[in-house]
């Protein structure tokens, strides 16, 4: 049975989590396999709403077993106060897991961010000021923190000063001073041993022999494809790999385990942050996605950027991924609207790009092709059930965009709770 990754073919915030949390269902386990607190994952029922920013988004089905597994950064503190918020809500989980091998995000890699992002000015990514890229950055330099350090913080405080003397060297240079001594940063380290310690465990052990067994198991994937550091518009990305191919090395799967892809495809653009964004719409159209689709950031509150659907680097993305079937996601936002574009392509000082460009600056002086629909003025809702309950116009725009892109829409959700989901057929895992 192959394992199913969820991945998000734009920007990110196209819906993982109300999908991952529908297709958890039929789920055993639900891996999260990169990134950190940087992700904002929303489940909505009739009863709750929950932002899920570590914890894998399928754990309120009380059989699944969640893991964060070692390709993630863990920023303890947020990881705590999400689980207590979870219980003081009343949600009662399954089982966590945490991987010995995970990094950890240190008090000073949120520092770092935030003085890095200053010290670029103009040229500043837009982070979530998470952390993330600090974190990342150690962790290839060989200097991080991992969870298995919890396991051990006796013997930390070598590695403890050592990484006060560089990191406010760092902080000097950006024209910033560490905001934490080796003391506290041990102190904290303590505090996170206790509290974390019962989750800890060699966790690609137990997805490997989760899928020996017959498991079902989903990877859920964070961020969007874009923002891939080797695929997306670096240098404004995010510091982790997105692509499925990151699932083997991020949760320690073995190469001989099989994967499914769902493409996550929000059924328009948004982008939040810097970087290009050639459909971007700064008009009562932009305003409309914005509003109807409260397009605000789950994890920083920003407001999104909004824009026409781009076919064309969506195309780029499913190649990368692989992706045969997709969940499309939001397309009742769109209701209401005359006329629908979407791009088909960029042109280039003049001239029709054949592939989908690398260079950022290349992005930012795109202009693209745009392909018009009608649009419809039916709301889409509760009572929209299957692809017969959708206006032409809206079934057209569907089908129009599953051949572009050759994928079929196996979910299609028009709003945001798990009932307001089309669903056709039901064998995504396998
Ligand atoms: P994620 O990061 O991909 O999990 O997405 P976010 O949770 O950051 O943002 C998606 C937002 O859209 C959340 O507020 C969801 O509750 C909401 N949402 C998901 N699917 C739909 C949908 O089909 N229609 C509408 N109107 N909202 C949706
Ligand atoms: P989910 O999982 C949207 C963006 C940030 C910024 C860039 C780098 O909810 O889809 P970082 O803090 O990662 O160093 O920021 O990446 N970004 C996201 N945008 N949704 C996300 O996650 C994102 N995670 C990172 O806005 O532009
Ligand atoms: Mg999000």
């Amino acid at each position: 049975m192959p394992a199913l990754v969820v991945v998000d073919l734009q920007w990110g915030d196209g819906g993982k989590g109300k999908i991952v949390d529908l297709l958890s269902e039929n789920a055993d386990c639900v891996v999260r396999f990169h990134g950190g607190a940087n992700a904002g994952h929303t489940v909505e029922s009739a009863r709750m709403a929950f932002k899920f920013h570590q914890v894998p988004s399928g754990i309120l089905h009380r059989h699944v077993t969640g893991v964060i597994a070692n390709g993630s950064v863990i920023d303890p503190d947020e990881l705590i106060s999400e689980l207590k918020s979870l219980s003081e809500k009343g949600y009662k989980i399954g089982k966590l897991l945490i991987s010995d091998r995970a990094h950890i995000v240190m008090p000073y890699h949120r520092q770092l961010d935030r003085l890095e992002e200053a010290f670029k000015g103009g040229k500043a990514v837009g982070t979530t000021g998470r952390g993330i890229g600090p974190c990342y950055a150690d962790k290839a330099s060989r200097i991080g923190f991992r969870v298995d350090d919890l396991l051990d913080v006796g013997n930390l405080r070598e590695k403890v000063e050592l990484a006060v003397k560089l990191k406010s060297a760092y902080a000097a240079a950006l024209s910033g001073q560490l905001e934490m001594d080796a003391n506290g940063l041990l102190d904290k380290l303590r505090e996170w041993s206790s509290a974390l310690s019962p989750y800890i465990a060699d966790t690609s052990h137990v997805v490997n022999d989760m899928l020996y067994r017959g498991k079902n198991v989903i990877f859920e994937g964070a961020h969007g494809m874009l923002l891939d550091p080797d695929h997306g518009n670096y240098p404004y990305v995010t510091s982790s790999n997105i692509s499925p191919g990151a699932v083997y090395s991020g949760s320690g799967l073995n190469s001989n385990a099989r994967l499914s892809v769902m493409g996550v495809l929000k059924a328009y653009s948004t982008r939040v942050g810097g970087g290009p964004f050639p459909t971007e719409l700064n008009d009562e159209v932009g305003e409309h996605l914005a509003l109807k689709g409260m397009e605000v950031g789950t994890t920083t509150g920003r407001r999104r950027r909004c824009g026409w659907l781009d076919l064309f680097a969506t195309r780029y993305t499913v190649g990368l991924t692989g992706a045969k079937n997709i969940a499309l996601t939001k397309l009742d936002v769109l209701s209401g609207l005359r006329k629908l574009k979407v791009a088909v392509g960029y042109t280039y000082e003049g001239k029709r790009l054949k592939s989908y460009p690398s260079s950022a600056s290349v992005l930012y002086a795109a202009k693209p092709v745009y392909r018009e629909f009608n649009g419809w003025m039916e709301q889409l809702d509760e009572g929209t059930k299957s692809m017969t309950d959708l206006p032409k116009a809206a079934a057209s725009y569907v089908s129009f965009l599953e051949q572009f892109l050759g994928v079929k829409a196996k979910l299609i959700s028009v709003g945001h709770r798990r009932e307001n989901t089309i669903v056709r057929g039901k064998q995504f895992l396998g």
